[in-house]
């Protein structure tokens, strides 16, 4: 049995199969970097059939970033594993991962096909992966609901036509430990057998808030790679997450008989990196990550911590890399910000950065002092301006609690100005409906909003992320300001200059 566990990372698989996440290739790739740094074994960058999009993704991670084996999902159809190969084509190192469904429940409703023809499909794609790679991996999707004779032996069936790791997923987050580890050792044993070749590997979902419980269960089960997701973002509750798996083995060494590579000074970046690119804030309690995963707030609790940190903390926030005291002012200049950028491991081009710098002044103008989490949301917003067509010039609300809220707002293209104003049920629909209207919009429709506070206090600092969506098509647009009204029309603006970039 090796000693060593596989992280397998799934955040820009199925981590952006999250609500509400539009991720462009650009930032795929800038998480894959950081998965990279964070030393993760495998990263898996998408399923390359589900979009032209996912597929331009995976085949520019493949061929950009180094280390981690690079791999990508398929369905059991030639289409699928050609277009998976073919975006993998540059990687280092592939993987192709084949799922389908193996519970009743998925083989009648969803894929209409009997247990035999299911059995059929797998083997077969299985097969066709490996005139590809000799990495194929294997996953029953919903194998928890699914008979387990029938996990046995659609998996054996899979590693006798080639798979190399043998995945079960809790589909829909159903198991338990203990049933999980059952199902596990029948696989361990019955499957992989004394195959040193095969690897056995996990990937639970969180719908009972047991995914990375579970995930760590397997691995006395024989268990050698676990599959999660920064930040533990995916459909529904999310996935296994990853940084948990990691600082749950590199602390209790004393108990997971395992090794990992992973750098876990790399974890905090890179949740932060999710977080912003995703806009999916992190929660304040979140293990690991959270922004209180290492603050002290009782008497005794802070006295404990000052005689000897390990009182009441079982690790380090150094060994996370959560540790940071940048701070600006609105006497900063630039040789200061461009020196803080550098400390944040950011660069910035000669135009991105004089609009992050632009940006910075006027927000320090208005608020003061700007810590490393607020010049982070600058760093980003100025980083995905430059697709700007249209530029909010103003943008006036008036309302209150009895009259209907009323929006004008003005905005610029070239040299020209154009205001138009409109009614709404509050004062940023008014905002959205005005701006639709000056910049000749139409079609799309708001599929997410979220307004994620990057300071604290009366006069925060807020990042505001929407979404919005034209046909099968969604834009994703950010904007951080002290005043939400005014970050939302900017963050507005920003989603509808990339619609009319982009032929409908
Ligand atoms: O949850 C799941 O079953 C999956 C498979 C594609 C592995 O994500
Ligand atoms: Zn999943």
């Amino acid at each position: 049995m090796s000693d060593r566990l596989i992280i397998f990372d799934t955040t820009l698989r199925d981590g952006e199969q999250a609500p509400g996440i539009a991720l462009t290739p650009d930032d795929k790739v800038a998480i894959a970097h950081q998965l990279a740094k964070l030393k993760v074994d495998v990263v898996e960058a998408g399923f390359p059939a589900s979009s032209p999009g996912d597929f331009e993704s995976v085949s520019r991670i493949a061929a950009e970033v180094h280390g981690p084996v690079i791999a990508a999902l398929a369905r059991p159809v030639p289409d699928d594993i050609d277009a998976a190969a073919d975006a993998l084509r540059a990687a280092e190192h592939n993987r192709i991962h084949v799922f389908i469904s193996t519970s009743p429940m998925h083989m009648e409703t969803m894929l209409q096909m009997t247990p035999n023809e299911v059995m059929a499909a797998a083997v077969e794609g299985v097969k066709r992966a490996r005139t590809y790679t000799d990495n194929v991996e294997f996953s029953p999707q919903d194998a928890t609901r699914s008979e387990h004779q029938f996990v046995i032996d659609i998996c054996k069936a899979a590693v006798e036509a080639g798979a190399t790791t043998i995945n079960i997923p809790d589909t829909v987050g159903f198991a338990t430990p203990e049933d999980f580890t059952a199902l596990m050792k029948r696989v361990y044993t019955e499957v992989r057998g004394d195959r040193d070749d095969v690897i056995v590997s996990t990937h639970c979902h969180n719908d009972l808030g047991l995914a990375v419980a579970n995930s760590l269960s397997a691995i006395s089960a024989g268990a050698r790679q676990i599959e999660g997701a920064i930040n533990g973002i995916g459909e529904r509750a999310g996935n296994t997450s990853t940084e948990e798996i990691i600082m749950a083995i590199a602390t209790r060494q004393d108990y997971f008989e395992v090794e990992i590579g992973a750098a876990t000074t790399q974890i905090f970046d890179t949740s932060r990196l999710v977080s912003r690119l995703t806009g999916y804030p992190v929660q304040y309690n979140k293990a690991v990550v959270g922004r209180n995963a290492f603050a002290h707030e009782s008497g005794i609790h802070q006295h404990g911590v000052l005689r000897n940190r390990e009182n009441y903390e079982i690790m380090d926030a150094a060994s996370v890399g959560q540790e940071s005291s940048l701070v600006l002012g609105k006497h900063s200049g630039r040789a200061a910000f461009a020196d803080a950028l550098d400390k944040l491991n950011v660069v910035l081009e000669d135009e991105d950065f004089q609009r992050a710098f632009d940006r910075f002044k006027d927000l320090a103008d208005r608020k003061g002092e700007i810590g490393e989490e607020g010049l982070l949301a600058i760093v980003d917003a100025a980083a995905v301006t430059p697709v700007e067509t249209f530029e909010l010039v103003d943008v006036h609300v008036s309302g209150g609690s009895q009259a209907t809220p009323v929006a004008v707002v003005t905005v610029r293209r070239g040299e020209e100005a154009i205001e138009e104003s409109a009614r709404g049920d509050g004062m940023i629909d008014a905002a959205f409906g005005a701006l639709l209207r000056a910049m000749g919009v139409e079609g799309v429709e708001l599929v997410d909003y979220r307004v994620n506070p990057v300071t604290s206090g009366a006069d925060a600092m807020a990042s505001v992320d929407v979404v919005v969506r034209r046909g099968a098509d969604t834009f994703s647009g950010r904007a951080i300001s002290t005043d939400v009204v005014e970050g939302s029309a900017r963050a507005f603006v920003h989603a509808l200059n990339k619609t009319l970039l982009t032929p409908g």
